[in-house]
């Protein structure tokens, strides 16, 4: 990866290193849920404490506007500690009389949560006197965080260009992968993309036709596509007002030569809920009173088909309602099949978004992948084929 600077080029010892890290963890009344984004950063923090830089974390939980202890970090910190089996210093304050100090009494190879950086509106502002404010603190900034890297906020932006800047390994792994997956792929190379509306995913859809062989279109997106096929998709959530939208993504495809490919067959319900009453339906057969809730089997055999054709795998979303069973079958199916021919060498795949994570992991399947990525907007931002600001801050001059 030459075009950015990793923790190979920086000279940590005896340094203060600012590493914005991605802690916005979900929780449950102050406790961690799931510490999947902790544990992401754990080899860049013994890394620099390995090599005798003080590790002075910063990072953003939730959406706060100003100081709200809801969102304070300090509840992260148990769950930090317990991964790192070394203690973690919490201060207060991101900025202020408070940090410097901490920062000072604190030893080489030592462990600084510093508090969420947005309780400072300079934080999202990107406002260059906070950025300097933290830059005070560091000698050297180091960004692990991809997930909040579509942000141009001081603490992921402003301060690469005021300190020596650096991508940690998670970060580093991110970008390896991500560039496996679009930027220079193997091909043939295929797009899975889900979930329930292509409102959400318009831009995505159309940067995806232009660069992708194939793409799989499953969940209720899908439908929205079917219809606009002249599919009777009956109750199945639907954006019938996006017709044309999707007749445009088709054309585009078509000119751009990438095969799209949609359900032939389904999973039908009459109810939204885990273990209704259900039957397997031809495309053209689905009830008017009935929903479209996953992929059918020959659409699955069709997507395995179609998988052992290609070389690069990018997934985005669910193909069914998968957190509620049976709905979950073909997610857990393609997922499976994806996972076995990456394990046997035939196949780079990469997934990421909210739920992509949370069904890869249902399947059973996220360490199996060549990649998983834990950032939800940045990942669709990046699959939109947009730079991100605090990747691009990175980039060697
Ligand atoms: C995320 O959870 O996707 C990142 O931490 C970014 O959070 P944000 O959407 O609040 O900026």
């Amino acid at each position: 990866m030459p075009a950015f600077r990793t923790l190979d080029d920086a000279d940590l010892a005896g340094k203060r290193v600012l590493v914005r890290v991605d802690l916005n963890v979900p929780t449950e009344e102050g406790r961690v849920t799931d510490t999947t984004r902790i544990d992401r950063i754990l080899p860049t923090i013994r890394e620099i404490a390995q090599k005798g830089g003080k590790v002075i974390l910063l990072a953003h939980f939730g959406r706060p506007k100003g100081r709200d202890e809801k969102n304070s970090l300090r509840q992260i910190v148990p769950a930090l500690a317990h991964a790192l089996g070394q203690p973690v210093i919490f201060v207060g304050d991101c900025v202020g009389t408070e940090a410097p100090k901490a920062i000072a009494a604190a030893k080489n190879g030592e462990i600084l949560l510093l508090e969420n950086t947005r309780f400072h509106a300079g934080d999202e502002a990107n406002d260059p006197e906070f950025v300097k404010a933290l830059a005070a603190n560091g000698d050297l900034y180091v960004n692990d965080a991809f997930s909040a890297a579509h942000r141009a906020h001081a603490s992921t932006e402003g301060l690469a260009h005021l300190l020596p800047a650096y991508a940690g390994r998670t970060m580093q792994a991110e970008l390896e992968a991500l560039s496996a997956g679009l930027d220079n792929p193997a091909r043939p190379v295929m797009a899975i993309v889900g979930g329930a509306k292509v409102s959400t995913k318009l831009e995505l859809l159309g940067n995806l036709v232009q660069k992708v062989d194939v793409l799989i279109i499953g969940g209720g997106m899908a439908n929205t596509f079917l219809a606009a096929r002249g599919v009777n998709v009956g109750k199945s959530l639907c954006e019938h007002d996006l017709a044309a939208t999707a007749r445009e993504i088709e054309e585009k495809a078509k000119a751009a030569g990438c095969e799209i490919i949609l359900p032939v067959d389904a999973l039908v319900a009459r109810e939204f809920r885990a273990n209704p009453g259900h039957r397997v339906v031809s495309i053209n057969e689905v009830g008017p009173d009935e929903m479209i809730l996953d992929a059918g089997p020959l659409s699955v055999a069709e997507a395995v088909l179609k998988l052992n054709t290609v070389k690069t795998v990018v997934w985005n979303g669910p193909f069914g309602a998968f957190e509620l069973p049976p709905f979950d079958t073909a997610t857990v199916a393609v997922a499976k099949a994806v996972a076995e021919r990456v394990r046997d060498g035939k196949l780079v795949a990469v997934a990421g978004g909210g739920d992509t994570v949370a069904a890869m992991n249902h399947a059973g399947v996220a360490e199996d992948l060549t990649y998983v990525s834990t950032a939800g907007g940045a990942f669709l931002e990046w699959m939109e084929g947009k730079a991100l600001p605090g990747v691009e801050a990175l980039r060697k001059g």
